[in-house]
């Protein structure tokens, strides 16, 4: 497509060629490992930079190209890389720029396993992991090392959802000429724009809205052009590669995406109301929400918010919480989230913050809404927290 289109436009476009496949609407499933060459010499001087034609199955096939391709051009990226899971893409996005001696500054809000990973393999590495306030803005700069090699991002963060200033904190990382990532998977390509903010790698576990129907597991990294072989060459060094089906899958949902995902906003911003009318809940930490303290920074920098988000209760028993939970009929309980089904779980972040302390009385949920009816959501909800309220 040569003229500049809208995100809606591109969802429905890019990635697909009907006429080199038999005039069928969507790239098919190709599945291969060995790509056959017509003469040694066209062998022997493939290009071992070149990711986007086949030469070998690990690298991806035209199934795996056009996902890639529908990501990227969605993104505003310069190209993207599909891996096994959101946490493969976490992996490889921090693996390319660390090295031993190399100082990382990570938010202490970042996905539990992104902090796993940072503490158990990194560490082990000899890389020095430093975690920060998560609305330390441009106040990051005091924390910048002569070994620093990358800034690392979640906005909001997992679990408690604090807005990050990803702009501000991208303009110290530039002036120091570092790289800022950031898991994008809450804002997805869809609603917040990375690159326009200042992201230079982005990272999105595609299982969730991507994907968005609970049936693969699946990441994406998405890189300006500086940075794309730096990241793109650590994906081939670990023969990561994904299975054709599931790029298939993945690309089926992303057509999906903007529909789905405006349909949920709209569900979870009216589920989220009501809870905070109630006499139970504490606090709702969600930034699509006026009286959230990340809510300018989110209309700001945002296009739109997913239907993830956090209920902070009024100081109850564990077993009453736990009865809220499972006297849900249309929650699932259960990880991971971005499908079309509403979930709900409990979540403790008492011990995993170590830059900052989280405060709060009572005890967390996090639910994701989905694509039912938001009135049956609150409906089923009223009589969970009925029976929590018979159970405290
Ligand atoms: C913010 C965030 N990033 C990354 C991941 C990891 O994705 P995956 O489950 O595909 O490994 C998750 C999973 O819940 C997540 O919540």
């Amino acid at each position: 497509m040569t003229k500049k289109r809208k995100q809606d436009t591109l969802l429905i476009h890019s990635g697909r060629d009907p006429q080199k496949h038999a005039g069928l609407v969507n790239t098919p499933v190709f599945r291969g490992s060995t790509v056959l060459f017509p003469n040694v010499e066209s062998y022997e001087h493939r290009d071992p930079d070149n990711y986007k034609t086949m030469r070998y199955g690990v690298h991806g096939t035209p199934t795996t190209f056009a996902f890639e391709e529908a990501v990227a051009k969605l993104e505003g990226a310069h190209a993207a890389v599909a891996v096994p899971s959101g946490l493969a893409a976490i992996a490889v996005a921090l693996t390319a720029f660390a090295k031993t001696g190399s100082h990382i500054l990570v938010s202490d809000s970042v996905y539990g396993p992104t902090r796993n990973f940072c503490e158990r393999r990194l560490k082990s590495f000899g890389v020095e992991i430093e975690y920060y306030d998560p609305l330390i803005g441009a106040g990051i700069e005091k924390l910048i090392r002569p070994n620093t090699t990358a800034l690392y991002c979640e906005a909001p963060g997992s679990l408690t959802f604090e807005m990050q200033d990803i702009p501000a904190i991208a303009s110290v990382a530039h002036t120091k000429n570092l790289p800022l990532l950031a898991d994008n998977t809450w804002g997805t390509p869809l609603f917040f724009p990375a690159f326009e903010r200042g992201v230079d790698v982005s990272i999105h576990a595609a299982t969730k809205y991507i994907a968005g129907h609970s049936d693969a597991m699946m990441g994406v990294i998405t890189t300006n052009e500086k940075h794309w072989l730096s990241v793109r060459r650590v994906v081939a060094d670990y023969g990561f590669c994904v299975s054709p089906d599931d790029c298939f899958l993945a690309l089926r949902g992303l057509r999906t995406i903007a529909v789905r995902m405006r349909h949920q906003q709209q569900s979870a911003i009216k589920v989220a109301r009501w809870l905070q009318s109630l006499p139970d809940v504490a606090r709702v930490l969600y930034p699509a929400l006026e009286s959230d303290p990340g809510h300018a920074i989110w209309r700001r920098d945002f296009h739109g918010a997913a239907s993830l988000f956090g209920v902070v209760l009024k100081p109850t028993r564990d077993s009453a919480v736990a009865a809220l939970i499972n006297a849900l009929e249309l929650f699932g309980i259960g990880s991971s989230w971005g499908g079309f089904e509403s979930l709900a779980i409990r979540a403790d972040v008492r011990n995993s913050r170590t830059a900052t302390a989280w405060k709060a009385d009572g005890p967390l949920l996090r639910l994701h809404i989905g694509l039912e009816d938001p009135d049956d959501l609150i409906s089923d909800l009223e009589q969970a927290f009925d029976v929590m309220r018979h159970a405290s």
